[in-house]
């Protein structure tokens, strides 16, 4: 039997990531606009509360499970930015390539180009949920000038990862998963949710 689940974000990529993970698993994923559902605001300082603000929005309006992430990244010589606020860091509109352009203008005077993506994942069972099951991963890697490879989103073309070689535009969509923050978030996830169930049964 399949689950519906409504992912709170209409992010493709992450649609696709996600996707092919909880697909795997039993789960249909939904996009929020699928249901009409407008993006949250996420005003906060901390990855979860924002993550937790949009799951219990796209629940409240669904009536279904919801799962959300926040994800961003975390540059070690410029304290830890753009982190929360990776997506518009270049302003509105929201804009990668403008947005790439500004990390890298920022970082030039900085000899350490060292970085990490992090992701956190809410899942909700339902707009008041009093448990969120929450689980998070980090990726390190180096940011680099020169864009290099035409997958993923974001900041992927100049996010380089030395124990491969590549930079994270160059997986393909299922080696990104396996070493992403969000494929790392997901699976722990997704035990958190076997744990969960099993404790429920039992
Ligand atoms: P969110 O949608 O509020 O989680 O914003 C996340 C932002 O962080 C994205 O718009 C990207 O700029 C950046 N980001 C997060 N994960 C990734 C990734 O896997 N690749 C590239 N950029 C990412």
């Amino acid at each position: 039997m399949t689950q519906r689940l409504v992912l709170a974000s209409n992010n493709a990529g992450k649609l696709r990531e996600f996707g092919q993970i909880l697909g795997a698993l039993g789960f249909e994923l939904h996009a929020q606009d699928e249901f009409g559902v407008p993006e949250a605001e996420e005003p906060f300082a901390t990855f979860v509360e924002n993550a937790l603000t949009k799951a219990r929005h796209a629940a409240r309006l669904t009536g279904l499970p919801a799962l959300a992430d926040d994800s961003g990244v975390c540059v070690d010589a410029l304290g830890g930015a753009p982190g929360v606020w990776s997506a518009r860091y270049a302003g509105e509109p929201k804009s990668d390539a403008a947005n790439s352009a500004r990390l890298i203008a920022d970082l030039a005077a900085h000899a350490d180009k060292s970085a990490y993506y992090y992701c956190v994942l809410v899942y909700v069972r339902h707009a008041d949920d009093p448990q969120p099951v929450i689980a998070d991963g980090v990726w390190a890697g180096e940011i680099i000038e020169a864009a290099r490879g035409e997958h993923g989103f974001g900041y992927d073309p100049h996010f380089w990862l030395p124990a491969l070689g590549k930079t994270a535009a160059e997986l393909s969509p299922l080696e990104k998963n396996t070493h992403s923050h969000r494929g790392q978030a997901l699976r722990a996830l997704v035990a958190k949710l076997e744990n969960t169930l099993k404790t429920t049964l039992t």
